[in-house]
């Protein structure tokens, strides 16, 4: 997989430094760079600010099967979040527990599951971001251990039926309640299927869920490159999800996941790592301006590989430029490879907890 951030180096090679340096340094930035709410209603610009910090619920629900990645989400996982954030996006791999016909029949059994989950972070006062993640299929990934293949015919379909399902299910949910599209749409769903695909969606959610806040994201892994070709059906209720994993090359050091993987070593942050870091968010924040759509920063975060110190300080630092632009974000992870809690040690991995709360 090749993913996300190689455009940042791409247009600092192009000699693009663009927004930070013609709008002067990130210690410069004003009132004006700030995003803008002009095209949704005052209920969902200020559900976006009021997400502040938050967390994913990684390697949990995604996984073919909940458990099959070494977590679930159990009752001690959401004391502590919950305890400590105001915001848990869930990620889920829906695409894995409903039926392979265009129809799509949720699973009933996981989806009583995801009942539980839903209601008992509701119960706790945080904010929910409902996510659907690792549809493999629809983006020409490979299928993993556990996944069905389905006929590539109803691939599309099948995402606006689960969509139909779930917002059926939750519209009595309190508005603490989002849902997130697709994660990450890319391959297949780069750039205009995904306009057309996020549309057809989000019609199917609105015939039960008229104003619920909705998250859609650019395509390309919701890198900030792909907002330029985010077309968003007409909706006063969204608010636009990036992810921003820069400096690439740091933050995904040593994961084998990727076809070439980076080697470990690759400390963080000098100034030329913080200038890719603060350049995608500039780059969203001048889109939001343009465009009027608030925005959240959906994934940002660094692997295990690398070392601590370098994490602290790289997490810390997406933190506050993050929260300098009003943006509120939800760090990946919590207790899996990129972990701000270790279920070995049953404790918070201190360094990051710190960067991320204090
Ligand atoms: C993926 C994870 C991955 C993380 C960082 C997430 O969107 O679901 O599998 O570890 O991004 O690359």
């Amino acid at each position: 997989m090749l993913k996300k951030n190689l455009i940042t180096t791409l247009c600092l090679a192009a000699g693009l430094t663009g927004v930070t340096a013609q709008t002067g340094s990130a210690s410069t930035l004003s009132g004006q760079t700030l995003q803008s709410c002009t095209a949704v209603t005052p209920e969902t610009c200020s559900l976006a600010h009021k997400l502040g910090r938050g967390i994913n619920m990684g390697n949990m629900l995604e996984a073919p099967r909940e458990g099959d990645w070494g977590l679930r989400l159990d009752a001690p996982s959401i004391d502590r979040v919950a305890g400590a954030f105001k915001t848990v996006r869930v990620p889920v791999r829906w695409s894995n527990h409903a039926s392979a016909s265009a129809d799509a029949t949720l699973d009933e059994v996981f989806a009583t599951r995801m009942d539980q989950v839903i209601d008992a972070l509701l119960a706790k006062g945080v904010y929910v971001i409902l996510d659907m993640h690792h549809n493999s299929q629809l983006f020409g990934d490979r299928l993993l251990p556990n996944e069905f293949g389905v006929d590539p015919a109803v691939m599309e379909t099948r995402v606006v039926n689960m969509w139909r399902q779930i917002a059926l299910r939750y519209k009595d949910r309190s508005p603490k309640l989002l849902f997130e599209l697709l994660n990450e749409p890319h391959g297949r769903m780069d750039g205009e299927p995904w306009n057309v695909l996020a549309a057809r969606t989000l019609a199917a959610v609105r015939t039960s869920n008229p104003a619920r806040t909705v998250l859609i994201g650019p395509s390309y892994w919701n890198n900030v490159r792909d907002l330029p070709k985010l077309r968003l059906p007409p909706d006063r209720n969204l608010i636009v999800s990036i992810h921003n994993y820069d400096p690439f090359e740091f933050t995904h050091q040593g994961v084998t996941y990727l076809p070439k993987p980076f080697p470990t070593g690759t400390t963080c942050c000098n100034a030329k790592q913080q200038q890719t870091m603060t350049y995608s968010l500039d780059a969203a924040v001048k889109w939001s301006q343009a465009n009027g759509y608030p925005l959240h920063l959906g994934e940002f975060g660094a692997n295990q590989s690398a070392d601590m110190a370098s994490r602290e300080t790289y997490t810390r630092f997406m933190r506050d430029e993050a929260e300098r632009r009003s943006i509120g974000w939800t760090y990946w992870d919590f207790a899996a490879s990129y972990g701000v809690y270790s279920p070995k040690t049953g404790n918070w991995v201190e360094p990051i907890r710190r960067a991320l709360l204090d």
